[in-house]
């Protein structure tokens, strides 16, 4: 996933303006930059590797009204100087920036090597600018001419361009993420809203097939099959700067960790009447399918054991990138339920177009209102978070998990005793998420951040936690962790432990906590140096970290240590939590 911002208006800082903005949308791509300037010399670009914010924003300080810029996280070609964008026609009168694959760039790229063309990167976004180039010298205008260029490209993608001549940008999106901001200033467009909210809350979404052509005093949205003119309204965006900010915290993910003290007040305040009608669709589906990937996939995990236990309800569960499973099983009375943080992510689009294909419903249960996953939906469930800027996904789960706790209550028609349960958990855990409880793990971690391997075994709601939370520590302190169901350590995991490993157990106050602490000894037994994470200690603990008892929501509570440790073994071993290596913030490819 990459990061874009473009800007076109009557403000004369447009260079410092796309920089500053970039640098909100840092999680997006961190391999490196580039920013593209409109001078009364030309085009000027500077490009190099490493991170935005390491970039002294002041150099772009000269007078410019017309501007882009990119941060990348490498799909096609290696993390160079050369691979970074934007990417330049061959007169250099325009520049590209892209997020996505152009799949039949391959094909592409050889046409125009015998057209004179040559190439200076190894990215598929290189022929991006020679194809709109192309169609200009058929004598097109620059919009239609990027119109035209993009009708060639395979895949998924969302590409900004803009024109030395006309100071025109030109934006076009299938499959991922681009924003219009409209300011009294001029036009802000990008991947997401943290770029340009200090200028205007005031936005126009950009749906896949649309085109946008701005030159600064006007815009026009278009389809871009065949240019014919869309009207699109403007949304009013209720969040705030503060809320994108990291404020008095070193990095966003302990912030967002410590949102959770009012998070998931948040989640689930929502509308009574529309979690009965969820909670109604799933009672008379043929089928539901909830979906996601990664955390949010761990979120249906949990979501699973939720519908079972309380509200005694079948729902299948799988990877988005594993949904091709259950193809077969969708009909029109299928519910699919796709979970997701960002609302971009490839695989879960992917098994939104199949299940409605199929004629399925779908509910999308997101943090980002206006997302390409919840406007794909039929309807949306928001866990109203606030923004998630840290890779490591921590508030949104606790959030995802909250509303689909909610909707079990009222899938057993008890909507208001779930929301009772839920508001008292927020309690708790704003009480829990306290400084010396933060100092208790990092002790905890300051003796375990020397080893490479971890494991974590959680049983019932609490093994979609261990899984969860081996992907925290993996993501962020590059700590090899491992989840396990507790009862299948004796058929295989258990060969690995050995005198001083880190075991970490997860236990509630339920009908599997006596099994865990049979599974915890057997660990115990083989020289594991044992970690509970209970509401209640236990002489096998070589080390407990109290938790509240929270019934059902137990595992919501559970997991949050968890996050803490991943952070303070990230921190000790001297990673940085918000930008690990290899990862963005959300997989806008398959
Ligand atoms: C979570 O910490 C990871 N960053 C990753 O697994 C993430 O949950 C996954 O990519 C799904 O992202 P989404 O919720 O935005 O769809």
């Amino acid at each position: 996933m990459c990061g874009i911002f473009g800007y076109t208006g009557k403000r004369s800082d447009g260079g410092s303006v796309v920089v500053d903005g970039l640098k909100n949308l840092e999680y997006r791509g961190y391999d490196s930059w580039g920013v593209a300037c409109k001078t009364p010399s030309g085009i000027s670009v500077s490009k190099d590797i490493g991170k935005i914010s390491s970039v002294d924003t002041k150099q772009f300080s000269y007078s410019c009204c017309l501007a882009l810029a990119h941060t990348r996280w490498a799909t096609h070609g290696g993390v160079t100087p050369e691979n970074a964008h934007p990417h330049l026609s061959k007169d250099g009168t325009i520049a590209v920036v892209h997020n996505g694959i152009v799949e039949n760039h391959e094909a592409l790229r050889l046409e125009l090597l015998t057209k004179g063309y040559t190439f200076v990167s190894q990215t598929d976004t290189e022929v991006i600018p020679y194809c709109i180039e192309e169609e200009m010298k058929a004598g097109h205008a620059f919009p239609e001419a990027v119109r035209r260029a993009c009708l060639r490209f395979h895949g998924r993608y969302a590409i900004l361009a803009m024109h030395e001549a006309s100071g025109m940008l030109v934006a076009t999106r299938t499959g991922s993420p681009l924003i219009v901001g409209v300011g009294e200033d001029g036009y802000y467009i990008a991947s997401d809203i943290p770029a340009f909210i200090e200028h205007t809350r005031t936005v126009q979404y950009i749906d896949d097939g649309e085109m946008v052509e701005t030159d600064g005093n006007s815009i026009q949205f278009r389809d871009i099959l065949t240019g014919t003119e869309r009207q699109k309204r403007e949304v009013r965006i209720t969040w705030t700067v503060e809320q994108g900010q990291k404020g008095d915290f070193p990095h966003f993910m302990l912030k967002e960790i410590m949102d959770q003290k009012e998070s998931i007040a948040r989640a689930v305040n929502q509308d009574d009447d529309a979690i009965r009608a969820v909670a109604e669709a799933i009672r008379s589906a043929k089928g539901t399918f909830l979906v996601g990937c990664g955390t949010a996939h761990k979120a249906c995990m949990a979501a699973e054991y939720f519908f079972s236990v309380v509200a005694e309800h079948h729902v299948n569960v799988c990877s988005a990138g594993e949904f091709k499973l259950y193809h077969h099983f969708l009909q029109p009375e299928s519910l699919l339920i796709v979970v997701s943080q960002s609302g971009e992510t490839a695989d879960v689009l992917e098994a939104i177009s199949v299940a409605k294909a199929k004629g399925a419903k779908v509910l999308a249960i997101v943090n980002v209102e206006g997302s390409s996953v919840s406007r794909a939906a039929d309807y949306t469930l928001l866990i109203n978070a606030g923004p998630e800027r840290a890779v490591a996904s921590t508030k949104a789960l606790t959030g995802q998990m909250s509303v689909m706790l909610l909707i079990a209550y009222a899938l057993k028609h008890a909507l208001h005793d779930g929301k009772t349960l839920l508001l008292e958990t927020s309690a708790l855990i704003n009480d829990m998420l306290n400084p010396r409880y933060v100092e208790r793990i990092a002790a905890i971690a300051a003796k375990i951040k020397s080893h490479e391997d971890l494991y974590i075994i959680g049983k019932s709601w609490h093994y979609p936690m261990a899984l969860e939370s081996a992907i925290k520590i993996q993501e962020v302190s590059y700590v090899h962790a491992e989840g396990f169901a507790g009862g299948e350590l004796k058929h295989g995991p258990i060969a690995l432990i050995e005198t001083g490993t880190p075991c970490i157990a997860l236990l509630g106050n339920d009908e599997v906590t006596g099994d865990m602490i049979n599974n915890a000894t057997e660990l115990k037994a083989r020289g594991a140096m044992l970690i509970g994470i209970a509401p209640e200690r236990n002489a096998i603990f070589d080390e407990w970290l109290k938790t509240p008892d929270a019934g059902a929501a137990q595992p919501i509570v559970t997991v949050i240590p968890m996050q803490i440790l991943a952070y303070e073994l990230a921190v000790q071993r001297g990673k940085d939590p918000d930008m690990p290596r290899n990862l963005a913030k959300s997989v806008t490819v398959k």
